[in-house]
């Protein structure tokens, strides 16, 4: 574990004395109360599958468990789309808001029903169906945040047919990639997208990677900015005119009676190498996973106005904007755009206008509001929030704090809620009727949910003493593998430690039990609560023509908890300049997506190597992060080390 995080969650630890019970109004109103932690694994998991979900066939069967793979809710008949959308109206809720949607332009807003979206599904997988889109069809989706991006992973889940949602920040290889490996043979895109008062050129983008990616027979494009494209004959259509005159009846396009343990989604993560995994996610067990824990958690009341301001290309979204709280048959807000467009206070007018009672952000975008000032939270009227949450990284102590005064007029329960792309839902949370929260640890396994802190030989570690943390038993939202690669899903997540799933970050247990996460443990950096792997991008800047070498390592960023820094080597032993670095950094982001791009490159003629030619990181980041050098005895050559601490120190890009 790298020494940074070390001493940062000691200092956490030893300062951190803050304590936040649970407002007693609170908890005598709130879903989980404390003896949901004295129900059983079974009984729990038994229950929520049964109570949070309509079975069209009832399961038999709670969990088949061999090791590392896991089946649950066996026997069961179900769909997605049935439950987060059907049902619904079926009760007589069709009237309710399912998502209230601000476009990023001013004054850009709709209001969809479940009647609505359900009427919307239910044309747009008539439509699909029509372009050959059966049970086990792959499905690309690269869309901005628009409302039809949810109508369009519930259709391809009425259908039956898996999706793989890229973020639409990511470029056309990495698109190309996603597309190629899940073999998908449809793409779903849009025009253009908003972010930042720009138009972003999804379907440029989208072209540029249909050009290698020959499974992909048929795109449909959303028309959202308007902003004109090239349309290829027999190829793209136009969103609008494939649902032109088809039928939005519920009973035209019957829900898929899928299997528990069927396909449901692939969603592409970093981890340490420059493939992508792509993480599988089935039926029943993610659903009644999302659920549970949206309903526990975050505590919703069928009331509740809920945000979450996550993307859904991310799992944040696919779970709590998506699944989870329609599933709930909960109201959502969905955002198109960043946070600061036009100017910081329209998150804040967001809240005022539609007057959420839960939001749920990321560390990194609290961080931004503390820098732009508090001033713009307070000129709008934030008094309908009820509960915060945060995900992605972890939360310095400060930014909880200013989060829960600032955001949630030091009334609220802050819920920091630890989990990956892989574990598909929360493990580890505050209940927020339940816990005394501190600021700073996500607190306890959520029921049904078995975790620990071991060392290096697996064996648990006592209170105060850090190590890895692991998950002891398969929970219902678990990943089911990594898509065709066994190999590589037993050597990243099960051979770290015998039998036991292996998280990849670091942990500590204190005194009361609590768990403080401390960041990964891997070559995995963490921008921004994104997960972009450091050879992801050595590959990406290796890739560039000029780039003999290139190493890269995260260091440590006030607001965006990690930055990129790259160590490059030209070819032929070129010097580098300004120029060329913002070339490499528009390669990178061209390879990757602009998310990858480095804060910082630092060029240098040689890279610190040991003898036997393996580049030493470790150093890397003791440079990039300001620190006395660690050992460097097994250099092949010390005065490495010491000439990229110079060039270092001299050469800082603008960021
Ligand atoms: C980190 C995002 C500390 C962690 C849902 C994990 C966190 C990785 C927290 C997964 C948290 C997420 N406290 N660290 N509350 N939440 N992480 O797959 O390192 O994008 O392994 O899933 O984010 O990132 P992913």
């Amino acid at each position: 574990m790298s020494t940074a995080v070390e001493s940062r969650t000691i200092d956490t630890l030893l300062l951190e004395e803050r304590r936040y019970p649970p407002p007693p109004e609170f908890a005598a109103e709130a879903n989980a109360k404390p003896d949901i932690y004295s129900r059983s694994f079974e009984d729990f998991w038994e229950t929520e599958g049964r109570e949070r979900v309509t079975w069209f066939e009832p399961f038999t069967k709670l969990l088949e468990w061999e090791l590392p793979y896991a089946k649950w809710y066996l026997g069961g008949k179900l769909n997605v789309c049935f439950n987060c959308v059907d049902r619904h109206v079926a009760a007589g809720n069709g009237d309710k808001v399912a998502y209230y949607w601000e476009g990023e332009p001013e004054g850009d807003r709709r209001e969809l029903t479940f009647a609505d979206l359900q009427r919307e599904v239910v044309r747009f997988a008539n439509a699909l169906r029509k372009l050959g889109v059966r049970k086990g069809t792959a499905v690309a989706i690269y869309m901005g945040m628009v409302p039809e991006l949810a109508v369009a992973m519930l259709a391809c889940t009425r259908l039956g047919a898996p999706h793989t949602v890229v973020f639409g920040g990511f470029s056309a290889e990495s698109l190309a990639g996603r597309m190629n490996d899940m073999g998908c043979e449809l793409l779903i895109t849009q025009d253009e997208g908003w972010r930042a008062g720009k138009p972003v050129p999804l379907k440029l983008n989208a072209d540029e990677a249909l050009a290698s990616s020959p499974s992909v027979k048929q795109t449909i494009v959303l028309r959202r900015t308007g902003g004109g494209v090239s349309m290829q004959e027999g190829r793209d259509r136009w969103w609008d005119e494939v649902i032109d005159g088809e039928p939005d009846d519920a009973e035209s396009c019957p829900c898929e009676p899928m299997e528990s343990e069927d396909l449901l989604y692939l969603l592409y993560t970093s981890g340490t190498t420059a493939k992508p995994k792509g993480i599988v996610h089935t039926t029943a067990g993610y659903l009644v996973g999302v659920a549970a824990t949206h309903h526990y958690i975050f505590d919703v009341k069928p009331d509740s106005v809920y945000w979450c301001a996550a993307d859904i290309g991310w799992v944040t979204g696919h779970s709590y904007i998506v699944y989870g709280p329609l599933c709930n048959g909960t109201t959502g807000i969905i955002y198109e755009g960043v946070p600061n467009y036009p100017d910081p206070e329209r998150w804040w007018e967001i809240v005022e206008r539609y007057r959420p009672d839960i939001l749920y952000t990321a560390p990194t975008a609290i961080r931004s509001h503390m820098k732009w000032g508090a001033e713009h939270a307070q000129k709008h009227d934030l008094s309908s929030l009820r509960l915060l949450g945060t995900v992605g990284e972890p939360i310095n102590p400060e930014a909880w704090v200013w989060y829960r005064e600032h955001i949630g007029g030091d009334r609220t329960p802050v819920v920091d809620t630890w989990w990956q792309t892989e574990t598909g839902m929360i493990l580890i949370t505050p209940l927020p009727g339940v816990t005394t929260l501190k600021p700073g640890s996500a607190t306890r396994p959520f029921p049904g949910v078995d975790a620990a802190v071991v060392d290096d030989k697996g064996n648990e570690v006592g209170p105060g003493a850090g190590g890895y943390l692991v998950l002891k038993r398969p929970w219902p939202a678990m990943l089911r593998g990594i898509y065709q690669d066994d190999e590589r899903y037993r050597e990243t997540y099960w051979s770290r430690f015998e039998d036991v799933y292996f998280a990849g970050d670091g942990a500590r247990v204190d005194e009361d039990g609590d768990f403080w996460l401390l960041g990964r443990v891997d070559d995995v950096m963490n921008v921004s609560g994104h997960r972009i792997s450091t050879i992801e991008v050595e590959s990406a800047l290796v890739d560039h023509p000029e780039v003999a070498e290139a190493a890269v390592c995260g260091r440590k960023d006030e607001r965006t908890g990690q930055a990129i820094v790259g160590y490059v080597s030209l070819v032929g032993g070129r010097e580098g300049s300004l120029e060329k670095l913002e070339e490499l950094r528009n390669h990178v982001g061209k390879k990757i997506g602009p998310i990858a791009k480095p804060a910082n490159i630092v060029f240098t003629p040689e890279l610190p190597k040991t003898r036997s030619g393996k580049i030493m990181r470790r150093l890397l980041r003791d440079v990039a992060e300001n620190r006395e050098l660690g050992d460097t005895t097994t250099l092949a050559d010390p005065t490495v080390v010491e000439e990229i601490k110079q060039r270092a120190a001299t050469g800082k890009a603008e960021e």
